[in-house]
């Protein structure tokens, strides 16, 4: 409990202001032993080792405190690090500068979203898969609707998620309460259905052997393996939902990154908007992380089990959890979306991807599976009969790069690290350079 750090100086005879900061005095003193007579949120409780990123990040400070000349190098966190294209800056900054004039303020807009950006993004994302403007929500960011489609679903469902994968989907479903206790010996938490997805199965699931749940979260291409979902597989993914009843929803984060022909989209997939929700986002794509803005798309088709349209519902939590994104970003996304915008955008994206292709080779070249890297930011390597933390801590102790243990994204990632192509070629070019000179040897040796 903090006590405020300035003495209280007391002049003179008692006055009103004096008994005034006798009072203070006592109320901060009852401040200082007294609890709240609320009890913790038990869903709160269930949550393990904190969320995955503050972790690494609290790592990586007790190594700079051990090697204070160390030059760390950050393949980990998967946070965007070339500039924002000037033609989507200067756009927001003509905005802002507006927003100072009488004829040029604004103050709330829908909650929904720009129109026009809905209709942008309906038109440039979804071309000719049949999404209209209206069922284009404007966010501000993934992870923030990842929680209000939570929200939506609420604490009665049964829930499925890939196995590794992004972190948001279960701690988000704990928080609403929608699983059981953490199970230390599997680490699992009771009530979710963990579908393994590693290279033995192509990454996809055998939904024959999955039993049915109310929602598949399904993120493609996939943080943390990198591997984008082929046509096939994401059929077979619409056709389980449709024979289950089952809600997918499906993260197309990093569909920018896709560079074969594998969908950018579960709306590519015949059948998917009776079954689908989609969420997406500007921040891997337009370097948005820090401006925040994304989108959710929940089709007018989708409707319960009693016909009632999910849309109205998603509307419903929109205007009562979320005032609609900052205008500032929104006006970025139209430039995004512009032809100039989409061009500047592909050049950095092509960074991010050169980048990963290098940290992809360089691991195949150590003689180790690295998977992921051609469709997605991210590289997946497999150390055999290593732990996960064990591999991060000895790359950050042998070269000081920053990854992410596999382990972090579920049990399927025990064994794993994943690799961040999110940094500047030349930072990702020494990285590969300390880890073929430093590591190389060792992890041959290990494998070997
Ligand atoms: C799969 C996936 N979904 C969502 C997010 C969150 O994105 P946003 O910045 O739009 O909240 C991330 C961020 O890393 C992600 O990897």
């Amino acid at each position: 409990m903090m006590i405020a750090s300035k003495p209280i100086h007391l002049r003179g005879g008692p006055s009103c202001s004096m008994m005034s900061q006798i009072k203070m005095v006592y109320f901060m003193l009852a401040c200082a032993v007294s609890q709240l007579k609320l009890s913790r949120n038990a869903n709160m409780e269930k949550l393990r080792n904190g969320y995955l990123f503050p972790e690494i990040g609290m790592r990586q400070q007790e190594h700079l405190e051990k090697y204070p000349d160390a030059k760390i190098i950050s393949l980990g966190i998967g946070d965007t690090t070339e500039p924002i294209p000037n033609i989507i800056t200067s756009a927001m900054a003509e905005y802002s500068h507006a927003l100072s004039t009488r004829e040029g303020y604004r103050g709330y807009g829908a909650e929904q979203g720009n129109k026009t950006l809905r209709k942008t993004i309906a038109a440039t994302m979804y071309g000719d898969m049949g999404i209209e403007d209206t069922e284009v929500f404007i966010s501000d960011g993934a992870q923030c609707d990842i929680s209000r489609v939570q929200l939506l679903l609420g604490s009665d469902v049964t829930i499925a998620v890939q196995d590794p994968t992004f972190p948001a989907y279960v701690d988000s479903g704990i928080i609403m309460g929608q699983t059981g206790d953490y199970v230390a010996g599997s680490s699992k938490y009771g009530g979710i259905e963990y579908m393994k997805c590693g290279p033995e199965n192509l990454f996809f699931p055998d939904f024959s052997r999955i039993p049915r749940t109310d929602v598949i979260f399904f993120c493609s291409p996939n943080n943390p393996t990198g591997h984008a979902a082929s046509r096939e597989q994401l059929v077979q993914l619409v056709e389980t939902a449709h024979r289950n009843g089952s809600l997918i929803v499906y993260d197309s984060a990093y569909a920018a990154y896709i560079s074969d022909d594998s969908p950018r989209s579960i709306y590519e997939i015949p059948g998917a908007k009776e079954v689908a929700i989609e969420i997406s986002s500007f921040s891997k794509s337009a370097g948005f992380t820090g401006v925040r803005l994304g989108w959710t798309v929940v089709p007018h088709e989708l409707s319960y089990s009693d016909g009632f349209p999910v849309h109205k519902d998603f509307d419903r939590i929109i205007c009562t959890c979320f005032n609609g994104a900052s205008s500032i970003a929104q006006i970025g996304g139209l430039a995004c979306l512009s032809v100039e915008g989409r061009k500047a955008m592909s050049k950095v994206i092509d960074v991010y991807k050169q980048n990963a292709r290098t940290l992809a080779e360089t691991f195949g070249s150590m003689g180790l599976e690295a998977y992921g890297g051609s469709n997605s930011p991210y590289v997946w390597v497999r150390f055999p009969g290593r732990r996960s933390w064990d591999v991060f801590t000895e790359i950050l102790e042998k070269t000081h790069v920053i990854t992410v243990p596999g382990c972090g994204f579920g049990p399927g990632g025990e064994g794993f690290i994943r690799v961040s192509s999110f940094n500047s070629e030349e930072c990702v070019r020494e990285a590969c350079h300390r880890l073929t000179r430093l590591l190389g040897r060792d992890v041959l040796l290990h494998i070997l």
